[in-house]
């Protein structure tokens, strides 16, 4: 089982990658686990246990879709974390909000669509 953790450098993906690492989620105790993650000022690498056997990072855009199509392949499974996420930065940077947190979804699912 691969699994695809979009955002996991953050608050709430890192804990369910250091959960899913641990073991925490009974079944999925030998899953290996792909974090993408763009490490905005949200994100920090600290958060994850770089260098565990069963983790990979790759830093990247969840708007990327090349990037997506290239990624997914072999995966069995995707859990969306990524976002802007910080309610006081909405209101001066508006945009950005749009283009991850819609953007992102729509790119990300059209991408699994395309890769199984
Ligand atoms: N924190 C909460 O209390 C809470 C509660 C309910 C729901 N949520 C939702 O859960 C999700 C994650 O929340 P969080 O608190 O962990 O947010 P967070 O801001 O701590 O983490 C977001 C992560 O997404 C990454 N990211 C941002 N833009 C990206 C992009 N374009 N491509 C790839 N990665 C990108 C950041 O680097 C960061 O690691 C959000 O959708 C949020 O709305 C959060």
């Amino acid at each position: 089982m691969r699994i695809l953790v979009t955002g996991g450098a953050g608050f709430i993906g890192s804990h369910y990658v250091r959960t899913l690492l641990a073991g925490g989620y009974p079944g999925y105790e030998d899953a290996h686990v792909t974090v993408l993650d763009k490490l905005t000022y949200a994100g920090n690498r600290d958060n994850i246990p770089l260098g565990h056997p069963r983790l990979t990072l790759v830093e990247g855009d969840v708007c990327d879709l090349p990037l997506l199509r290239e990624v997914l392949p072999g995966h069995d499974a995707v859990v969306h974390f990524a976002a802007e996420s910080h309610v006081d930065r909405s209101l001066a940077a508006a945009a950005e909000f749009v283009r991850t947190n819609v953007g992102g979804t729509q790119t990300l699912l059209e991408a699994c669509v395309a890769t199984g």
